[in-house]
């Protein structure tokens, strides 16, 4: 099967969050069954272009048309990439190459990924490739079935596509100037795109798509609820047929804990006790907390935005540390209340928190290693990779059971047994340090059987074979059509 994965990133040439992982390895994972042929469709950013690791040919040349513009396109082929996926950047100076700043932001970042998006349909025609399936995602590709359905039936009759939401939060608005001016989309499409009085470029992608994904399946029936839907709930009821739910994997390659370049030491779950330890140790030191091998360390490695669910962790940290001997660990940027929040609380309670405000992956690695328990209280979260990445280090979840977290940390009891990690229900302070509460109880009273939970943790398989054989049972049935 001829399979084209569209997206805004991918690590590890371009990531911003999640999705660039998942776009490391879905395509990855994609590749290595039997049959498929995989290429991978990206924009060239100026960071990848600067980036001397990264050797490009360019094999193709052609105008993209957005509205009454035609904009340049060059496809930049990677030619040193090891594995079996193709990776194909989209070359144009003004959108990409030439902004030093972050992945997402400008201003026009509307026009910049309607350019992309009709560029990577261009880029198969200039390839000559036609793919069976488009597999796209999140707002910044939702034009590509919108365009496919409009425009591209004659070069693509055959090809079906599919859209996968990782975040619903970000749905792509724009004015109603901008179907106009920059679509350059027949009208009868305008209906589909249009929400309240403005365009909005992921209903169009849900209403044109032949089939719609998200990123675990719980999220995929909470989408049904205003709640969690951000105003797409009637769009994704009206289209309820088309959706499904496939919960993520993470990439056990680059997540391992016996082979990270990273790690001051190597662990597997036989070693973990041993090896675990002196990562906490040498973590501890990094990160100036005092080196104290049995002081819980609890760790969070997150973007500080508000839907990660830290409203509830600043309304009880002052609480927890001065009732709880244990340490505090956080990594990560974003809203300034959460900076300041953090960097006051770690000046308040010197011995127990520090707040790492930065963008580290290095970093992020060791926290995995060296913890002893892993905290995300989200809001909601679609999949979440991190409490993944931290169960195959070995370190304890507590989660809000809410999206992926609640399909990939089945709850354990006050003994540890039964499941994976500790969560709560209702998204209240209480119950969450109630979680908490629990995870340590059972760090400070029961060794062994905190261990046998870490051990459990880390024999889980969490790699992407399982989901990328859901992704092909889906597209064989739209092939099926
Ligand atoms: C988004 C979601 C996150 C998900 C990731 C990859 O970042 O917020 O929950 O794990 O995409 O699908």
């Amino acid at each position: 099967m001829k399979i084209a994965v569209c997206a805004s990133e991918g690590a590890p040439y371009c990531k911003s969050g999640g999705l660039g992982d998942v776009m490391e390895a879905l395509p990855a994972a994609l590749s290595r069954i039997e049959g498929n042929e995989v290429a991978l469709f990206l924009p060239y950013y100026y960071k990848v272009k600067s980036n001397a690791a990264y050797i490009t040919e360019k094999i193709a040349e052609f105008r993209v048309s957005l509205g009454w513009r035609k904009q340049y396109c060059a496809i930049m082929k990677l030619t040193n990439r090891t594995d079996k996926v193709t990776v194909y950047f989209l070359d144009n100076e003004y959108y990409f190459g030439g902004r030093t700043g972050a992945i997402y932001g400008d201003m026009d970042d509307g026009e910049r990924f309607a350019f992309f998006s009709r560029a990577c349909l261009d880029a198969m025609i200039a390839l000559e490739w036609t793919p069976d399936i488009i597999q796209c995602n999140d707002w910044q590709c939702a034009l590509i079935p919108v365009y496919l359905k409009a425009l591209y039936q004659a070069q693509f009759p055959k090809t079906r596509c599919m859209y996968t939401i990782h975040n619903i939060e970000y749905q792509g608005w724009a004015n109603a100037s901008f179907f106009d001016d920059m679509l350059g989309l027949p009208w009868e499409y305008r209906p589909r795109l249009d929400m309240n009085n403005s365009v909005n470029v992921m209903k169009g992608a849900i209403e044109t798509a032949d089939l719609v994904t998200t990123v675990s399946e719980t999220y995929a029936r909470e989408l049904m609820y205003p709640y969690y839907a951000h105003g797409l709930d009637n769009v994704l009821a009206g289209n309820s047929w088309k959706l499904t739910g496939i919960t993520n994997g993470i990439d056990t390659n680059t997540f391992n804990p016996e082979t990270s370049k990273s790690l001051p030491a190597h662990f597997n779950s036989e070693t973990f006790v041993e090896g675990k330890a002196q990562c906490k140790a040498a973590l501890q030191k990094e990160v100036g907390l005092p080196v104290k091998p049995d002081v819980p360390l609890m760790v969070m490695v997150t973007r500080l935005a508000g839907h990660k669910g830290l409203d509830l962790l600043c309304y009880i940290a002052r609480r927890l540390m001065w009732e709880e001997d244990a340490q505090l660990l956080i990594l990560g940027t974003g809203e300034t209340q959460y900076e300041s929040f953090f960097k006051d609380l770690a000046k308040q309670f010197p011995e127990q928190v520090s707040a790492q405000i930065t963008f580290n992956l290095g970093l992020a690695d060791r926290i995995y290693a060296g913890g002893d328990i892993y905290l995300m209280p989200s809001k909601s979260e679609p999949c979440g990779l991190s409490q993944m990445n931290a169960m195959r280090y070995g370190t304890v979840p507590v989660v809000h059971a809410t999206g992926g977290l609640k399909d990939t940390v089945p709850p354990c009891d006050a003994d540890g047994k039964g499941g994976l990690g500790f969560t709560f229900q209702s998204y209240n302070a209480d119950d969450f340090y109630a979680a908490i509460k629990r995870a340590l109880n059972l760090y400070e009273n029961d060794r062994p059987a905190f261990q046998a939970l870490q051990k459990k943790e880390m024999e889980t398989d969490f790699s992407w074979d399982v989901p990328a054989g859901r992704y092909m049972e889906l597209f064989n049935n739209m092939l099926s059509w």
